[in-house]
């Protein structure tokens, strides 16, 4: 559907918005862009609603904003699932089509939700490192952190490109590199189900302090390091239980403390 077309028919409270760019990774992930509302701010790290109109009707589900507060266009990342009510029909937009974006962001991985310390880490597995894509490209962390560490952990190796070519497309880019001090940010990678060189889930490697030797670091602090979880529920549960038996505290926008979760809200 083009977006002039949809105009007319979109629900009440949501912008209409045009796809720029899509890019598909694996056969389970994509990338795309659109265009920015004027007007519409948002924190880094923050999710919102994105939809389509299906046989007449809106569909929509939460997106973390991959691209970060500052820029002029906005990024997302999704799964495909063959038969999901939204994915199945996202997952063949092209340039020029229409998209529907609800108005409102909203989410606790922002730095508003963590006190100031010396070293963030994110923590990520699968699509759950969207809202650190936008997270990573905010002066803001780099102002408020020595050290930023985003963990991305998936079961197969080709699912890790994204965001090492992320990483890397930031540590090259001229203009961030004014912005802030890109050898601040540092990406650990792990794999699950095929061979790599580091193999396990994130969870057993804080918990067997690999991650920690591997970056030559000390072991989790509450004095010094602040973390955001991305994942899955599960990973999300037990990644949270590690944290909390390290000493760190759960906060929230209210009441910001050590460290902030949400569930990867990408497909
Ligand atoms: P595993 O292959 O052992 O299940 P998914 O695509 O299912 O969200 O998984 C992404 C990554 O998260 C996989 O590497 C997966 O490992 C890992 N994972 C799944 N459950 C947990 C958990 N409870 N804690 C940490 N990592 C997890």
């Amino acid at each position: 559907t083009r977006p002039e077309e949809l105009e007319a028919r979109a629900p009440a409270g949501t912008f209409v918005e045009t796809v720029t760019e899509v890019t598909h990774y694996t056969d389970r992930l994509f990338h795309f862009r659109m265009t920015r509302p004027a007007g519409f701010r948002f924190r880094s790290g923050e999710f919102v609603m994105i939809g389509l109109m299906i046989d007449g009707k809106p569909v929509f589900r939460a997106y973390s904003i991959a691209s970060p507060s500052w820029a002029e266009d906005m990024e997302f990342f999704s799964i495909k699932v063959p038969d999901g009510p939204l994915t199945s029909h996202l997952q063949k937009i092209r340039p020029g089509d229409a998209i529907l974006m609800r108005k409102k962001p909203t989410g606790t991985l922002v730095n508003d939700a963590l006190i100031a310390g010396k070293r963030l880490y994110m923590f990520s597995t699968g699509t759950g490192i969207a809202p650190f894509a936008s997270v990573i490209r905010d002066p803001e962390t780099y102002e408020r952190f020595d050290e930023l560490i985003l963990t991305h952990s998936c079961r197969e190796v080709a699912e890790l490109a994204y965001g090492q070519e992320l990483v890397a497309s930031i540590r090259a880019d001229e203009m961030l590199n004014e912005l802030f001090d890109t050898s601040k940010l540092q990406l650990y990678n792990s794999v699950t189900r095929e061979d790599f060189p580091v193999k396990g889930r994130i969870t057993d490697l804080v918990a067997n302090g690999k991650l920690f030797d591997d970056l030559g670091v000390a072991p989790l602090d509450p004095a010094t390091d602040r973390a955001m979880i991305c994942g899955s529920s599960d990973m999300l549960r037990d990644t949270k239980a590690l944290l909390e038996k390290a000493g760190l505290t759960e906060g929230a926008n209210n009441r910001p403390a050590e460290f902030v979760i949400e569930r990867a809200f990408a497909g």
